[in-house]
């Protein structure tokens, strides 16, 4: 009795340390992915900016963030997405495990932590199937305000009721969380 007791606990002891370890490691790599899919998504942006003003670039972040997003995913065989409270897309709604995330960054913003510093990953099990889930928060720098800001240019006002009529992501300050990046990974 005493043995198997032991066996029990050497074991779940070996496996949350290998667990933390497998934790450490997938985020990591979705730390890289996120770094690269800001940097994609950022360059674009500017690109178009300088070309032709947000009015212009309102296309890089209609067309181009889901791109980068699917192509991404595809050859990662992850879900990585982008999401936040106060959505322009609908599509990018949060589901219960994000939501409480996002809400959670809010708080830990609050409590002083750095946006860049803001992420959050853990194992769940959704509908019997074991999934490593990450996300990362995602800063409001000045650039952003021209499309999520307070005092948005009329033609872009324009443009983003078209294509979002139920558009709520606007009012956002520098500083403020835009929202964040996540990752899901099949184990
Ligand atoms: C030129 C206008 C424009 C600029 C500048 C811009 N965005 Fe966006 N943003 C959009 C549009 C349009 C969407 C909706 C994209 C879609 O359809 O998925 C969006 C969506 C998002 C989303 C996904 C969540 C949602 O609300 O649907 C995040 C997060 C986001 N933007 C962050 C940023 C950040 C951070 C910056 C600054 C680095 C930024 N955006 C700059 C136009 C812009």
């Amino acid at each position: 009795m005493k043995k198997t007791i032991y066996v029990l606990v050497v074991a779940l002891g070996l496996s949350s340390v290998a667990m933390a370890d497998e934790i450490e490691l997938r985020s990591k790599q979705s730390r890289i992915v996120v770094g690269d899919f800001m940097l994609l998504l950022k360059a674009d942006l500017k690109a178009a900016m300088k070309e032709g003003g947000p009015g212009n670039a309102i296309r890089v972040c209609k067309n181009k963030a889901p791109e980068i997003a699917a192509d991404i995913s595809e050859k990662e065989g992850w879900r990585v997405a982008r999401t936040s409270l106060k959505l322009r897309n609908p599509n990018n709604k949060p589901d219960t495990w994000e939501l409480k995330v996002l809400q959670d960054f809010e708080k830990r913003k609050a409590a002083g932590e750095e946006i860049k510093m803001l992420e959050f990953a853990e194992v769940v099990i959704t509908e019997g199937k074991k999934q490593f889930r990450y996300m990362k928060a995602i800063p409001t720098g000045k650039v952003c305000l021209q499309c999520h800001g307070s005092h948005i240019a009329p033609d872009v006002v324009a443009t983003l009721k078209t294509y979002y009529p139920e558009d709520q992501a606007t009012g956002f300050n520098q500083g403020d969380i835009r929202g964040a990046f996540t990752i899901t990974q099949p184990m």
